[in-house]
């Protein structure tokens, strides 16, 4: 048996909705033949793939990144704008393809407003200058009468795009970016590109690009960056990819403690600078680049450029533990970008007739729907596994959160035993259950199970209702599931 207590005042943190953003390159067919496929009998006037568009709503993703990735550290923002026919064709380094520069800054505008999403800006810290970054800036946010706002009027945009959210750079701690950057020489640039964006909008957030390289020393990059650029950092920005490639699922399911020790050092380095620094302001984390990546990395040039990763179930349990770890961590983790939104490495996969949703979309979006405001410290004891270099884990990783407007408690739970169905008792040590609680599990027959365009629903979600006692609740947690119970408080 299994025992989970939930003490309704026992608060870890405010959850921010950003942990449910997402990602959007430059790459493969993400915008082109993806999100926009102008002449498609699918898209809308403006080009936009209007069963994509619905899709992604359905994840509600608060905010998305763009335009890069690999693919900023050589991009021109001012080729993406203007008229279509004007447009230039260029050598796409990152990626060594061809971007024709259809899609850009304002079609991308468009796109957030249709899915209701906060636009999140990266600007060029490889190959880019500080001159372009302050420009592009000043072509979206800008009220004043100077030519870079009446180029944008002449786009058709009279109303500033007031795009909040900006990255300086893109994974510079990495040798295979255009730009690669030592930590003194990031800390350098970075404090000057924050200085002139903000003097173009001094509203705007910044979000530094610190830690995507492991193995490079990113307690000095964070430490030089901090003592550099103290009052311009409003997040530091990590990413990772992880997978199954021993094809070892017990293994594959310790990964929680990845990403628990990742944020939990992250936390400490921030905390101590901070203390050393005297820095008053808060400055969150942003893990804007997430998800599991480890089969489309392959020998052909299209499985290195495309990166079509088709996901199945025990991926699906992965993305959910991520949601746990950021819950968990949720009074730090401000911000988390699954990489990526459609085909490149995503929840939703398209051809010229169609789509198909991954296995990984179904916890993304009950999550995303259920969520509370508030992340809530959860006690939980019972069966445990070993795999990989870890023993005695808990076979249900776990989180929960309170939304305190509906008044109602969201307990999630991966159950990461292959085989059995744990029995559990929720307990809540203050509050009392109210009306029936809604189970809502992602499950399929075993946990290579994938969705595709012939058998879109092999992993899926089903839903129950279940009656809760006063404040007990005895529920079975299925083998290899995700599942959310969503309970209705007094
Ligand atoms: O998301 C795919 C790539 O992964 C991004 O371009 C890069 O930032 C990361 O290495």
């Amino acid at each position: 048996m299994n025992h989970i207590k939930i003490d309704l005042d026992r608060r870890l943190g405010n959850i921010h909705p950003h942990i449910f953003g997402g990602f959007a390159e430059h790459l493969g067919r993400c915008f082109y033949g993806g999100i926009y496929e102008p002449g498609s009998p699918l898209a809308d006037d403006e080009g936009f793939r209007t069963d994509v568009l619905d899709a992604l709503r359905r994840l509600r993703m608060p905010i998305i990144r763009y335009p890069g990735g690999n693919f900023v550290s050589g991009y021109r923002w001012l080729d993406g704008v203007g008229p279509l026919e004007e447009r230039q064709t260029r050598i796409d380094m990152a990626w060594d393809t061809l971007e024709p520069n259809h899609f850009g800054t304002n079609e991308f505008i468009q796109f957030c407003r249709k899915v209701e999403t906060e636009p999140y800006f990266v600007v060029n810290c490889g190959d880019g200058d500080m001159r372009e970054a302050h420009d592009w800036v000043e072509y979206c946010n800008g009220t004043q009468d100077t030519a870079l706002v009446k180029l944008r009027k002449q786009h058709g945009f009279e109303a500033p795009h007031e795009v909040k959210y900006w990255g300086i750079g893109n994974e510079v701690d990495g040798t295979w970016q255009i730009g690669y950057k030592s930590p003194a020489e990031y800390a350098r640039a970075y404090k000057e590109f924050a200085k002139v964006m903000r003097w173009s909008d001094p509203s705007i957030k910044l979000i530094a690009s610190v830690t995507s390289n492991w193995s490079e020393p990113f307690v000095e990059r964070t430490q030089l960056l901090l003592e550099e650029a103290p009052d311009h950092v409003d997040y530091v920005s990590i990413h990772w990819y992880v997978g199954n490639r021993e094809d070892d699922f017990a293994r594959y399911m310790t990964v929680s403690e990845f990403f628990d020790e990742r944020i939990g050092v992250f936390e400490g380095l921030i905390k101590a600078m901070r203390l050393q620094q005297k820095i008053q302001k808060p400055i969150a984390i942003a893990v804007d680049e997430w998800n599991v990546w480890y089969r489309a990395r392959g020998a052909t040039a299209e499985e290195r450029n495309n990166l079509e990763e088709i996901y199945n179930l025990e991926d699906a349990l992965v993305v959910a533990m991520h949601f746990n770890a950021f819950i968990r961590h949720a009074q730090m983790v401000k911000m988390a970008n699954i990489a990526q939104i459609v085909n490149v490495i995503a929840p939703i996969f398209t051809n010229p007739d169609g789509l198909f949703l991954q296995t990984i979309f179904h916890p993304f979006e009950i999550y995303s729907r259920t969520c509370g405001n508030v992340a809530l410290d959860v006690f939980w004891k019972g069966d445990t596994f070993s795999g990989g270099d870890y023993s005695a884990l808990r076979t249900l990783d776990v989180s929960a959160t309170l939304d305190e407007q509906k008044k109602s408690l969201s307990l999630y739970v991966v159950n990461r035993s292959q085989t059995d169905a744990l029995e559990t008792t929720i307990a809540l040590d203050s509050g009392y259950f109210s009306g029936p609680v809604q189970a809502y599990v992602v499950n399929g027959p075993d946990i290579k199970s994938e969705n595709s365009f012939d058998n879109p629903n092999q992993v899926g979600v089903t839903d129950a209702a279940i009656t809760a006692e006063r404040s007990h609740l005895t529920y079975t947690f299925e083998p290899h599931s995700v599942t959310a119970l969503v309970c209705p408080l007094e």
